[in-house]
């Protein structure tokens, strides 16, 4: 009896002993999920954009790198009425790039680049120290929606303040045309990379 009683608090010992190491072992801190300000969360890819936006524009340029653009599709009745674009209207750019040794196909370049226009913006919300209209920028993953994180997006800033006449989209002609007419307007650049156009 006295046995299998010291037995018993043996064991004891050992299950109270392996317990209290398991609980260690799981007693790390997660992190919090960040909270953010409503208006002010980080701008989120929409990976069926291709469904839901609007494509209003395909620009083809010299060096055969071919770009659709899209866009959130309540924007287009406010340009139609000539109001201001909706709260997070969204402009979505993919490329497509010629393959090297058959220049006439072409992959689609997984890095897309995101345009979200909110008033509820802050500076700090922005890889900029002004604000280009009421833009913020992002460049993502096309596949799985990642942020891409090693793209300058400060660049995207000071690229689109240059054309603050159009709302600070250099595509703003298509736009418009795309708005009056239902077709998605196509047109050819015949300067390489992303160089101004017209
Ligand atoms: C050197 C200038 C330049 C830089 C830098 C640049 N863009 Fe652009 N972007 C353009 C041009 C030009 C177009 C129009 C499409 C074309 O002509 O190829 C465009 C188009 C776009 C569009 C479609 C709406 C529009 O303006 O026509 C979005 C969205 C966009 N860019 C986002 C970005 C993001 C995000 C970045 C940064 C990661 C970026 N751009 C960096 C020049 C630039």
């Amino acid at each position: 009896m006295r046995i299998i009683t010291v037995f018993s608090v043996i064991l004891l010992g050992i299950v109270l002993v392996a317990m209290n190491q398991s609980s260690s072992r799981d007693n790390i801190t997660i992190p919090p999920s960040p909270t953010y300000q409503l208006g002010r969360e980080p701008i989120e890819l929409p990976l069926n954009y291709r469904e839901q936006f609007v494509h209003y524009a395909t620009v083809e340029r010299s060096d055969g790198v071919i770009r659709h653009l899209y866009i959130s599709p309540q924007a287009i009745q406010s340009i139609l009425n000539g109001e201001e674009l909706p709260e997070r209207t969204m402009v979505i750019i993919e490329a497509y790039r010629p393959i090297p040794d058959n220049p006439s196909m072409h992959y689609l370049d997984p890095e897309v680049h995101v345009a979200e226009s909110r008033s509820t913006w802050q500076i700090a919300d922005l890889a900029a120290s002004s604000r280009v209209g009421t833009w913020n920028f992002g460049a993502f993953n096309a596949e799985n929606g990642q942020p891409i994180t090693d793209t300058a997006l400060n660049d995207c800033f000071s690229c689109h303040e240059s054309v603050s006449s159009r709302n600070f989209l250099f595509s703003n002609p298509q736009l418009e045309a795309y708005a009056q007419t239902g077709k998605t307007q196509y047109s050819y650049c015949p300067r390489a990379g992303r160089a101004i156009c017209r």
